[in-house]
């Protein structure tokens, strides 16, 4: 609108600058007497304005200009140096010279009482520049003189005024007398010579040229007359002002036919060429087209805009990684692909629908003079082409920022190379088509020679089609217009199906190699057809440092893999990733050989500390990477080749919460839920029930933009989302981060109901938040389980101390040891700090009892600031195996 508005009014601001007489025709009225008088009492025409008018006034009857030659533009003041070549040649010499004798009248004709008729037998000619009209002989000016060509000049040539009158107004203009030499030469090549290789810049021999024109008779004689006139055309075109220029030419046709018949028939014979006249014209006020003269360059403008929005937009959702999130919640590559390239061309299609209706309801030419249905055919197809090329693009983009930037850069630059370079490209007739083509190859610059073609056929200065473009225009051989509808035609096509390639290459999760459509629909067999291989490299050194739990889990799986059931939901077998080395690091293993069986309705707690590989390991179930080795089955499916159908399946709460900001929570739901198939009230409702189970239904939460929410909410949103629609399978990654107490608590409750149906694998750090939720736990350090086992189970096997505290004034830790001696030589001191203690005593060893009775005696003694006795917690365990497995690591 802005652009269209910005038009109007620089056409309105043009309009009235032109609304000057300078720029009219020059009327006056026919009754002098008159102040004022009607437009059917005016007279116009050429006699009543300036030069500068002629192109604009009526013109019934053009007035009458004697016949002149094209000369050299010389100056020519003496006699001597006045005098004008026509050079001939002729197969036949002695019939060439003898026409050749006939051109020139010996001396000057003139008759004052029809002086236009009288001068017709002799040679005049001008060297001021022509002009694209013949309403006005340039020739005709005061400064100039007109040349009589002559053999022969008189001894005082001063000239004479010639008396000429248009239409009622009379004026002189003076004539002088220039020698007229007629030069013979032996062919048309020693001309060519003379004319070319002798008239180079800089040769010696070059000299003032004044040759006229070159006559060659061929094959003339008497029986027949076949002439070559040639005369120097550089003077039409030397500038833009001449481009069109009317060179004068036919009086020099005129001589020669002329002398030809004198030579047949006698001297008295002739051809008169008495004058020449331009055909009437009616009154053509000057108007610029702004739209049509900017026009292309605007409009490219406009019409590019659109690319970074939708380029933007896909981006987005990829840095987002909103793709991804949809493709675990299930939406296939497919639908995804459809309904944004839907929602990018019904968005492009109202804006194109917009910009021609603005455009035509301003008036502007550009769109009302040309059809409409080839208008609407080529937005079309362009904007397919600018959505495909933008899908193709944001394959290679990882960063809005970048993708706009380039794109804001791409569009402008592409406006500029095409109003600046391409343009002249197109407009320079000489140019190789090929190469058009090829840089219209470059969709911006197809754009522009579309909306370059409407504006030429638009235009009231390209004066041949002013009736806008036509579908049997398309064919008239100037126009581009059908090359560019067939270049961007198959473009779409070709850049559509590359951009669906390399997005199913490229994009993280769909697993395909690059040749992934060869393979076409291989059906993987179920895991129980699948031979394991139970003696693998490297087992027998794990088997020696694995505990028995974890060896247990491993036989577990094994015998899963033999006879599947359909109660275990997920299934690990030696599932290992390595990340390999970077930058001279050496290469890493995040997750090396695990093995694991959880059956429904259990909550898996992976624990482990920062850079375990537990993130890794969620990462290949949810099929963001894939495995080095091994395999997992996830309800029986492979998740190497069937993640599109574990997706239907499966709940995602990912570490770092993957929203929309323009959305809001029950968007959020509503989008994900219909994805998980629900539909109607059934979707109403689960989004409903999700809301309140997780507190984000009270005080508008659920209708404010995600991007408003707190940290808190946003993780809350995002485990709704990965248990709305029922999910199998739901993996929650560290899900109560940053959340208050309370909300935890909720949190925990709506797990603790989801777990019954599910199989939940959840990591966390909080050992609480194990403890309470998870029905066996796993401790993940290093790349592999250091052990498996429920939470009491882990403690007992672990945990069989108590630790005992005790913090004293700092020279009564002696007697504190002492104490501890006494009660069990076992005990192990693990911390010890200006006067606090701390140990570790074997529950086998101790009874809870002595440790009171002891404490009872040793403040007698001394003064016990604090003392204290605890069972140990989850969190002594994950120290210790963390530890443990650490420093077996270093020791070997
Ligand atoms: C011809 O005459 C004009 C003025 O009459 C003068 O300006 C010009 O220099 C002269 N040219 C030559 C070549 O003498
Ligand atoms: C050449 O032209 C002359 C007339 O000018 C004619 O008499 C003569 O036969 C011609 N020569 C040839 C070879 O045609
Ligand atoms: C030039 O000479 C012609 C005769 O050849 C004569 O009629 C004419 O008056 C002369 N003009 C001048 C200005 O001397
Ligand atoms: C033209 O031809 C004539 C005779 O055929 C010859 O004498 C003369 O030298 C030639 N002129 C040139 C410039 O070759
Ligand atoms: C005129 O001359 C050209 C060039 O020599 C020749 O090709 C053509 O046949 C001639 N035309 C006639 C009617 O003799
Ligand atoms: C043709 O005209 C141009 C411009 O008037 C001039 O510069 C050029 O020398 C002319 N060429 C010949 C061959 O006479
Ligand atoms: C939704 O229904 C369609 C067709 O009924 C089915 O192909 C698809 O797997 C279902 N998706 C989920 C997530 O259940
Ligand atoms: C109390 O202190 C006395 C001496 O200071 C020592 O003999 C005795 O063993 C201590 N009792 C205990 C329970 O440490
Ligand atoms: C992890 O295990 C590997 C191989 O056993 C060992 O080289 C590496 O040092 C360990 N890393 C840590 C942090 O313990």
């Amino acid at each position: 609108m802005i652009f269209c508005i910005l038009l109007v009014l620089l056409q309105s601001i043009m309009d009235t600058l032109l609304d000057k007489p300078k720029y009219k025709c020059g009327c006056i009225c026919a009754n002098n007497n008159k102040i004022k008088c009607d437009d059917s009492e005016k007279v116009c025409g050429i006699q009543y304005s300036d030069q500068t008018q002629v192109v604009t006034c009526a013109i019934p009857n053009p007035p009458e200009w004697p016949p002149l030659l094209q000369l050299p533009a010389l100056s020519c003041n003496t006699t001597a140096s006045c005098y004008f070549t026509m050079l001939f040649t002729a197969n036949n010499h002695s019939f060439g010279q003898s026409v050749s004798k006939n051109m020139f009248p010996s001396a000057l004709t003139m008759n004052d009482y029809d002086i236009m008729a009288s001068l017709a037998p002799n040679v005049l000619g001008s060297g001021t520049k022509p002009t694209d009209n013949n309403f006005h002989e340039t020739a005709f000016t005061p400064e100039y003189p007109i040349f009589n060509l002559q053999t022969q000049c008189p001894q005082n040539n001063s000239g004479f005024l010639f008396p000429y009158q248009i239409a009622g107004t009379t004026a002189q203009q003076e004539i002088k007398c220039a020698r007229g030499i007629y030069s013979w030469r032996n062919s048309s090549s020693d001309i060519n010579k003379e004319l070319y290789q002798t008239y180079q810049r800089g040769n010696p021999k070059r000299r003032i040229n004044n040759i006229v024109s070159v006559f060659d008779f061929l094959n003339s004689n008497e029986d027949g007359f076949n002439v070559t006139v040639r005369f120097n055309a550089t003077t039409k075109g030397a500038d833009i002002n001449h481009l069109n220029a009317m060179l004068r030419i036919p009086r020099s046709v005129n001589m020669i036919s002329n002398a030809y018949l004198q030579f047949l028939l006698g001297p008295s014979t002739k051809i008169l060429f008495e004058f020449v006249k331009e055909m009437p014209k009616s009154e053509t006020p000057i108007r610029i087209e702004i739209a049509t003269l900017l026009g292309s360059l605007f409009f490219t403008w406009v019409v590019l805009q659109l690319f970074p929005v939708v380029l933007t937009s896909l981006v987005y959702e990829k840095q987002q990684k909103l793709r991804i999130m949809m493709k675990m919640h299930g939406l296939g590559d497919g639908p995804y692909w459809m309904i944004t390239y839907g929602y990018f061309l019904a968005l492009s299609a109202i804006y194109m629908l917009c910009f021609v209706i603005f455009g035509s309801v301003l008036g502007l030419k550009f769109f009302t003079l040309n059809d409409y249905s080839i208008q609407f055919v080529f937005y079309f197809i362009y904007i397919n082409l600018q959505i495909s090329t933008a899908f193709l693009l944001s394959s290679f983009f990882a960063n809005v920022r970048t993708a706009t930037v380039t794109a804001y850069i791409g569009v402008f630059g592409t406006g500029l190379l095409g109003g600046f370079l391409f343009q002249f490209f197109v407009q320079e007739t000489s140019f190789p088509r090929g190469w058009i083509i090829c840089m219209e190859l470059y969709p911006g610059f197809a754009l522009y020679r579309g909306l370059y073609e409407f504006a030429q056929f638009s235009s009231s200065l390209s004066n041949l089609r002013t009736d806008g473009m036509r579908w049997k225009d398309l064919s008239d051989g100037v126009n581009g217009m059908k090359e560019v509808l067939i270049i961007m035609s198959a473009e779409w096509i070709v850049v559509l199906l590359v951009a669906y390639y390399i997005d199913q290459v490229l994009s993280t999760g769909s697993g395909k190699g690059p040749l992934f459509f060869l393979k076409g629909f291989q059906i993987k067999l179920l895991p129980s057809l699948k031979k394991p291989s139970i003696q693998r490299q490297g087992s027998k050194v794990f088997a020696q440092m694995e505990k028995p739990d974890v060896i247990q889990e491993r036989e577990k799986v094994k015998q899963l893999l033999h006879e599947p059931t359909i109660n275990h939901a997920i299934v690990c077998d030696n599932i290992k990733k390595f990340y390999p080395g970077r930058d001279g690091n050496p290469g890493k293993f995040a997750v090396r050989g695990l093995f694991l069986a959880v059956p429904r309705g259990e909550c898996f707690g992976m624990l482990g500390p920062n850079g375990a590989g537990k993130t890794s390991f969620i990462s290949m179930m949810i099929g963001l990477t894939k495995p080095a080795s091994g395999a997992a089955y996830v309800q029986g499916l492979d998740i190497g080749t069937h993640m599109n159908g574990i997706y239907t399946s499966m709940g995602v709460c990912p570490q770092h919460d993957l929203l929309w900001e323009s959305l809001t929570g029950r968007e959020h739901l509503l989008f994900y839920g219909r994805l998980k198939n629900l539909t109607g009230s059934i979707l109403t409702q689960a989004v409903e029930e999700s809301l309140k189970s997780l507190n984000l239904y009270h005080g508008g939460i659920a209708d404010k933009q995600a991007g408003k929410y707190s940290g808190g909410m946003k993780r809350r949103l995002s485990v709704a989302i990965s248990l709305i629609g029922d999910p199998r399978i739901v993996y929650l990654d560290e899900p109560s981060t940053g959340l208050d107490p309370a909300s935890r608590k909720w949190l925990w409750n709506v797990i603790k109901i989801a777990k019954l149906d599910r199989a939940i694998i959840l990591t966390t750090h909080s050992m609480e938040e194990a403890d309470a939720l998870c029905d066996r736990l796993g401790i993940f350090v290093n790349g592999s389980l250091q052990c498996i086992g429920n939470p009491k189970e882990l403690k007992g096997r672990y945990g069989g101390t108590y630790l005992f505290t005790m913090t004293t004034s700092s020279d009564h830790e002696k007697d504190v040891e002492n104490i501890v001696q006494r009660l069990t030589p076992n005990a192990n001191k693990i911390y010890h700090l200006s006067g606090t203690l701390k140990f570790e005593l074997p529950k086998e060893d101790v009874k809870i009892a002595n440790v009171f009775q002891a404490v009872e005696v040793a403040k007698r003694n001394f003064t016990v600031i604090a003392w204290g006795l605890s069972d140990t917690t989850l969190e002594d365990v994950f120290i210790k195996v963390a530890r443990e497995a650490q420093a077996f690591d270093t020791l070997q």
